[in-house]
Parts: C-alpha cells; sequence; structure tokens
C-alpha cells in the first residue's frame, strides 16, 4: 500500500480541503504515515493570503528536496493555483500541481501519477461543481468543519482568495444537512459552516435556502448542541441572520465579521462595497438582540494611500465594538489583485508602528471586556488538558477559551460539557473552576 504524508498550511477552509483529500487517498488505497520520511507521496497544501505565507512554501519545498529523493511530490492548494506551472520551474522535484477548484479529479490525477507522469496538473478554475468526498478523515472527534459554499465572488482589492478559489459555488442544502446529521449520528456535537463567504450561500436545490434558512435548519439537527459558522462579509450579513441566532440557543453567539478598516475612504479603495455607518448597523442588530453576541473582526493596517486619519478613524472603531478579539495584519501586496495599481504604498516600518499601536490597543479592551466576565458562569465544551498547569481547557459559546480546574477525580472529560465559573481573566483567556453539578 502506498504511504502519503500531509502538511497543511492556511484558513480552516484549506485545514477542511486537507480533511477531504485524506478521506479521498484512503479511499484510493493509501495509507497516512505521520511522518514525512515514511512516506512515498508528499502532498503540501499551501496558502497564498500574505506574501510570508507564500515565502514558506518555497523555503519547504527546498527542504523536502534535500531530504526525500525518491518520493513523489504534491503541491496542492492556494499557491498551487496562484503559480501554477510555475512551481514545476522553481521546484523541479514537484509532481502535481492543482488549486482546490480541481479536487474532485484528485483520483484521476493520482492515476496519472501513478503512470510515472512528471507534470501533472490540477489548475482549472472553470467548474461549477464542489468537492464533496464519501468519505472525510476528520481531525478532532468532537467538532467538525462541513463546506457550504467554495470560493468567492466578491473582489475585494487586497484579495487573492478569488484568483486561487475561483467563482462561487453552494452545496445543497440537503447535502449539507445529511453531513450534519451523519456527522451527530457519529457523535459530533459541535459543527461550523465554512466558507471563504458563508452569507452569500444560495441553495442551488429547489429549496432554494439562503444562509440564515440553512443556518436555522442546521440548528434543529437532533443533538447538534453548537453551530458556528465562518467567514462572513458584512455586505450579505443579513438581521435575518441575526434573528436566527437569537431564536435558537444551539447557533453559538459569536459572529466574526471581518471589517478591515474603519476608514469609509480606505473601504472604498478595498472595494468592500460598504461604509462604516452600514457595518455599524449590523453590529448595533447584534448588540441589541437579547443575546451577548462576541464579536471578533479582520483588519488591514497600511493599506496604499491610508492617512494618519484612516488609521485614528480604525482605531476608534475598537473602542465603538469593543471587540472580543481581532485578527490584525498588515497590507501585503498579492499577484493580479487590483491594489497593486494604486500609488501610495506604503514601507513597512510605518506599517510596523501602526500594527503594534492596533494590537496593544485592543489588549487594552480586551483585558477591560475579559474582567467582567469574573464571577460568571460558562457552559464550556472541553477540548484538551494541559500537563503542565494542571487545567483542562475549554472553550465558550462565544468562542473564548476558558481554562479550568476539575477537582473530583481523574475521569475524561474532552468532548463532555461542563460548567465553569470564571475566577480569573487576562486579555487573551480565562481561567476558573469547574462548577460541581
Ligand atoms: N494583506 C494583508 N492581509 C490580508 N488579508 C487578506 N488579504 C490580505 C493582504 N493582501 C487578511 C484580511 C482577511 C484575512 C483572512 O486576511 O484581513 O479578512
Ligand atoms: Fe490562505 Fe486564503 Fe487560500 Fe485560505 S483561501 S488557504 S487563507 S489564501
Amino acid at each position: 500500500m502506498k504511504k502519503f504524508y500531509i502538511e497543511t498550511f492556511g484558513c480552516q477552509m484549506n485545514a477542511h480541503d486537507s480533511e477531504k483529500v485524506i478521506g479521498n487517498l484512503i479511499s484510493d488505497g493509501y495509507s497516512q504515515v505521520e511522518t514525512f520520511e515514511d512516506a512515498d507521496l508528499v502532498f503540501y497544501n499551501t496558502c497564498s493570503i500574505r506574501d510570508k505565507a507564500e515565502q514558506k512554501v518555497f523555503n519547504r519545498l527546498q527542504n523536502f528536496r534535500k531530504a526525500g529523493k525518491d518520493k513523489i511530490f504534491a503541491v496542492i492548494g492556494c499557491v498551487a493555483q496562484q503559480e501554477g506551472e510555475k512551481i514545476f520551474e522553481k521546484a523541479p522535484h514537484v509532481s502535481l500541481v492543482a488549486g482546490s477548484a480541481s479536487y474532485n479529479k484528485l483520483s484521476q490525477m493520482l492515476v496519472q501519477l501513478e503512470a510515472g507522469n512528471k507534470r501533472v496538473t490540477g489548475l482549472s478554475l472553470d467548474t461549477d461543481e464542489t468537492f464533496d468526498t464519501p468519505m472525510t478523515r476528520r481531525d478532532n472527534p468532537h467538532r467538525a468543519y462541513i463546506t457550504i459554499i467554495e470560493g468567492c465572488d466578491k473582489n475585494c482589492a487586497y484579495c487573492v482568495v478569488p484568483f486561487t478559489r475561483g467563482p462561487e459555488r453552494s452545496r445543497t442544502s440537503e447535502s449539507v444537512l445529511n453531513e450534519a446529521s451523519e456527522l451527530a449520528a457519529m457523535g459530533y456535537t459541535e459543527i461550523q459552516l465554512l466558507g471563504q463567504n458563508v452569507n452569500s450561500y444560495r441553495d442551488p436545490s429547489p429549496a432554494g435556502m439562503n444562509f440564515a434558512q440553512l443556518l436555522r435548519a442546521a440548528g434543529q439537527v437532533p443533538g447538534m448542541r453548537r453551530i458556528r459558522f465562518t467567514t462572513s462579509h458584512p455586505k450579505d450579513f443579513t438581521k435575518e441572520i441575526v434573528d436566527a441566532i437569537a431564536e435558537n440557543p444551539v447557533l453559538c453567539n459569536h459572529v466574526h465579521l471581518p471589517v478591515q478598516s474603519g476608514s469609509n475612504e480606505v473601504l472604498s479603495r478595498m472595494l468592500r462595497s460598504y461604509t462604516r455607518d452600514e457595518y455599524m448597523r449590523r453590529i448595533d442588530w447584534m448588540k441589541n438582540c437579547g443575546r451577548d453576541i462576541a464579536l471578533t473582526t479582520d483588519f488591514i493596517v497600511g493599506f496604499p494611500g491610508e492617512t494618519e486619519a484612516d488609521f485614528e478613524a480604525t482605531l476608534s472603531l475598537l473602542d465603538e465594538v469593543e471587540y472580543d478579539a481581532v485578527f490584525s495584519f498588515k497590507y501585503s501586496k498579492r499577484p493580479n489583485t487590483p491594489a497593486l495599481s494604486l500609488s501610495d504604498h506604503m514601507d513597512e516600518t510605518e506599517k510596523s508602528r501602526r500594527l503594534t499601536i492596533l494590537q496593544e490597543h485592543q489588549r487594552q479592551i480586551q483585558i477591560r471586556r475579559n474582567a467582567g466576565y469574573v464571577g460568571r458562569v460558562e457552559e464550556v465544551m472541553v477540548e484538551g488538558f494541559n500537563k503542565a498547569t494542571g487545567q483542562w481547557i475549554g472553550r465558550t459559546g462565544q468562542n473564548k477559551t476558558l481554562n479550568f480546574l476539575h477537582h473530583s477525580g481523574d475521569e475524561e472529560l474532552v468532548g463532555k460539557y461542563t460548567t465553569v465559573r470564571v475566577t480569573r481573566a487576562g486579555p487573551n483567556s480565562l481561567a476558573g473552576e469547574s462548577v460541581s453539578q
């Protein structure tokens, strides 16, 4: 039996793609090994969202090359799609280059590799199919990802994703809901609905569900206790989604709504198609819906032409929303993207300065916000145990990490739900003690 090894970088979509690729390989008769050295076939699932992520790919490929003479190398994912056949020139030991829109042809591509073909490609973005596999090897026994939509039709000026993942393709609601029911039957209690922009989900079947309707239906699947979704685009984020969350506690009270900037001028140059006010209206729906929804976001600093006043507007948005967590990045030039042709690209030092200020500003907000949790009792799903601290690692519905002590015996808690009283809070996590029931 041929042995394969896979390494994965990037977002949750990529992590889940790897799970599906693994399922596909196993059903084609391959077996997975844990180290690169033991493999005949090496898969490398790549990310190209920022320049740094991409650099890593070529460094890693060089390491692989030195260490593995008789192996077959496959580069898949976003760098594969973006660089295409150029990868064969830069890394001649690679035999397969394929982007995510071609994974539904993976079995055929494997046959070609087996036949000794040294230049196998899957680079067409011209597909209306999604990558559904009869078998997906899932990494986590308690929480599972479900893809509902692939690709992206937005054209944010900085973003490479429309070029690496192709146009939007939604799965039918029936196949999504069947997968959720199968997962529940297997013992999964938490699912995360995935897509580059889940809000633009459009059921291609006659049921014709929109995202809010799919979310509502997923919330009715017996056995599911927590449903999350990521990621959202403010333009397509409707009040109906908030109403669905307000009505059903199975739909988690956490929404990740990337804003990118607090300045209307920058938002407009980013081609984000909403204003700060329109974004704030969505935040207000959530703050006034009757459930305590945790809010997280993404920011890009140093977008071309971002003035000091634009940056101040971003800081004031942090204060206005009071996010529970923020992911922030320095703008990075990406091939093919509209932002390349903008003037006033900023130097790295200034981008770094702004990033540090933003992160410190947000840190203070999180210290303040999390302090408000001390004394509260929260339900967590237990994810692990930290031997060094003797604490269990839990996650709240709001997606906050809550580490806790559990005094009664050494029973296995991982995958279970338990209630915890919060006793301490830091900027990035909470700590507490389990409440005896
Ligand atoms: N430069 C920096 N950050 C980027 N992101 C996407 N493209 C770029 C880029 N070219 C960030 C956005 C997005 C997150 C996933 O990555 O904030 O929401
Ligand atoms: Fe990276 Fe974007 Fe591709 Fe995800 S979709 S792997 S974040 S480039």
